[in-house]
């Protein structure tokens, strides 16, 4: 399984701190929040990573994680979106990387608890599709919603204003090396992105998809609020108190 952190974009909502640097390494509490994704797939035993960068600061990552010697890792890979083409576009870029391997994304402002080690390698046993995980929340708008039948996901909308459900899909997929055929029939959204809950949909069509629920506490750090609420959910798991 190879592993892929999407970190591009140019975070205009976390102006104006993202005029110098890249969202994702900002803080979050002690580390910049790249170092969150990045330990999350160390912890879950992958060897190889590549992170998905962008913008004007992508030589940042390069000075912060160098080639992932503190993190127990030989080398690590980069490779550059150019462009806000969204997150299956970034993605996209991660084809040959992967050869023919299952992959494992994460979204590089999403920050978890758990080790999700076990749900990997429960996918590895899986013949073939993809896998994402839910978490209950109280502002789905915010988010991708799933939609939930007789235990199975009918349906992902991307940030609706009347979700379904208040199950969001966080930012943390498994799929089958089909995904970047997946990726080549998406048509962009009306932000002009290619959106990831496209993909997601798109597996869900073919009865292809399974899901879990995300134990432990998740969050976005995308927003100044969730970057807040970040900084004390990783301090207080560290054990400081305010
Ligand atoms: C993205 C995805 C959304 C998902 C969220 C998780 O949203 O499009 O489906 O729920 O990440 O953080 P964005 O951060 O681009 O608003």
């Amino acid at each position: 399984m190879k592993g892929i952190i999407l970190a591009g974009g140019l975070g205009t909502r976390m102006y104006p701190c993202t005029k110098v640097t890249n969202k994702h390494l900002l803080p979050v509490f002690n580390k910049p929040m790249i170092y969150y994704p990045l330990l999350t797939m160390v912890k879950a035993s992958l060897k190889d990573i590549m992170i998905v960068t962008g913008g004007n600061y992508a030589g940042d990552f390069l000075r912060i994680i160098g080639n992932g010697k503190e993190f127990g890792l030989k080398d690590i890979s980069y490779t550059y979106q150019e462009g806000e083409g969204g997150i299956a576009d970034a993605l996209k870029l991660a084809e040959n990387f992967a050869e023919n391997d299952k992959i494992f994304v994460m979204l590089g402002d999403n920050i978890i608890e758990d080790n999700i080690k076990e749900d990997i390698k429960s996918f590895e046993a899986q013949p073939s599709g993809a896998k994402i995980f839910l978490k209950e929340v109280d502002d789905p708008e915010r988010f991708g919603v799933a939609e939930i039948e007789n235990g199975r996901v009918i349906n992902i909308e991307e940030k609706p204003k009347k979700p379904k459900s208040n199950l969001a899909v966080i930012g943390l997929y498994l799929y089958d090396n089909t995904v970047f055929d997946i990726i080549k029939t998406l048509k962009p959204s009306g932000r002009g992105e290619l959106e990831i809950t496209d993909v997601n949909n798109a597996y869900i069509k073919k009865g292809n998809m399974t899901y879990a629920i995300i134990k432990g506490w998740w969050t976005d750090a995308g927003t100044f609020e969730s970057l807040l609420k970040a900084s004390n959910l990783v301090a207080k798991k560290e054990g400081f108190e305010f």
